[in-house]
């Protein structure tokens, strides 16, 4: 029997199809510190389990398919803080920024279309464009750049009849990149210029970090009918296992498109609506708390990164990412070894290897991307069986 050409030219997630190493290495008894997948250590804040517990129907019952009116009204309440007037019927709840994601490309996206998207990006936006038939235009970066790319010249000359959208992720994940206002309005006038939608993944919007503003492409109220905001819990809350995101957009074709899609998968689950709504009322402290964590968890990595001789990284600015350069031909050759024939004291360490945050073939062979979403001495003590690794490779012959 044949699979579609759409799915055998996808790729399984480089965060996650190493994991039979990992657990073969744990099976042995060997500890793994996960530096591999955005899964945060942070308590998700008890306000989720007490709104599940109070649950007190004698039915589980389907909801509506654009989400609860409270969850969407908790969400518009959040927003508002930010200068931003949403309505609820403006917010479709998802299952998890993934489905927003994939339902988004899929409404925007005719067999063949093009997105524009700045490299490395996260790797899943692979099979979300390729699922919707469409096709990666990446605006190459690179970290001896800073990873800049909201630049009019860099962009400008990627655009042809097929571009259909610019999709940003800020901010960034895997490179931490935080676009400035006036880097935001570079593409809001590309956008309108182009006319092109303006796909703006905000899921680590409170993860900006050395006093930098959180700001959103929500606010630039000139691209309103344009702009599409993806939105989750998981990270926000530390809450990754609630599987609740959502698309907020003020243009309502667009609204009408994810809905026929919507209620084709029916709803998302009820009580993960009910705990996520009850989330959003946590006391705005929350955030400085999980923020100055995330904030030291980052200048542990760095520094320690930065003891590698050979390394090339730049100190993210936001999200909770890390990419590095490092002397070896292959990092996931690497990782590979790391999990298979390396162990200090009877730990490793397992990473995400960044080809596959690339569209472009060749780039990236030689770097990683690191979570750092676990607490501070796991950062330290992972980054150092890096090192060590890395010099255990080298004497074993390993290019
Ligand atoms: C940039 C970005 N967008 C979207 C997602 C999807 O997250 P979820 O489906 O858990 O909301 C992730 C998850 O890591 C992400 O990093």
């Amino acid at each position: 029997m044949e699979l579609s050409k759409k799915v055998q030219s996808m790729q399984n997630s480089p965060i996650r199809r190493f994991n039979v190493y990992s657990l073969e290495a744990e099976k042995n008894g060997k500890k793994v510190y996960h530096f591999n997948i955005g899964q945060p250590d942070i308590k998700t804040p008890p306000e989720f389990m007490e709104a599940v517990k109070g649950f007190n129907k004698d039915v589980l019952a389907y909801a509506e398919s654009g989400g609860s009116v409270d969850l969407q009204k908790a969400i518009c309440n959040y927003f508002s803080k930010f200068g931003m007037s949403i309505e609820p019927k403006n917010v479709m709840i998802t299952n998890g920024g993934s489905e927003a994601l994939s339902m988004v490309f899929t409404s925007i996206l005719n067999e063949g279309d093009e997105v524009l998207i700045a490299e490395p990006f996260y790797t899943n936006y692979h099979t979300f464009i390729t699922a919707a038939g469409g096709k990666i235009v990446p605006i190459t970066t690179k970290a001896e750049e800073g990873y800049k790319y909201a630049v009019k010249e860099k962009i400008l000359p990627l655009i042809g009849p097929k571009t259909k959208a610019i999709s940003i992720v800020n901010p960034g994940n895997p490179t931490g990149y935080i676009l400035s206002r006036e880097e935001m309005k570079v593409l809001v006038d590309i956008a309108k210029e182009k006319n092109l939608w303006l796909i703006a993944d905000e899921v680590y919007r409170e993860f900006a970090y050395d006093g930098r503003e959180m700001t959103s492409f929500g606010q630039f109220e000139e691209v309103a009918d344009r702009v599409v905001i993806i939105d989750s819990v998981s990270k926000r809350f530390s809450a990754c296992g609630a599987r609740i995101g959502c698309i907020v957009t003020k243009n309502e074709d667009l609204c009408g498109a994810v809905m026929k899609i919507a209620q084709g998968r029916l709803c998302c689950p009820t009580l993960d609506m009910i705990g996520a709504a009850a989330m959003y009322g946590v006391d705005p402290s929350y955030f400085d708390a999980v923020k100055k964590e995330y904030e030291n968890r980052r200048n542990v990595t760095y520094d320690e990164l930065m003891k590698i001789p050979g390394v090339v990284c730049q100190k993210p600015g936001g999200a909770f990412y890390i990419m590095a350069k490092l002397p070896v031909e292959s990092t996931e050759d690497f990782l590979v070894w790391l999990l298979t024939k390396y162990d200090n004291n009877g730990e490793t360490v397992m990473f995400a290897p960044a080809a596959g945050f690339y569209a472009t073939p060749g780039l990236g062979k030689d770097e990683l991307r690191i979570a750092y979403c676990l607490k501070a001495e796991d950062m330290k003590r992972g980054a150092e069986l890096l090192k060590l690794g890395l010099e255990e490779y080298k004497k074993q012959g390993n290019k």
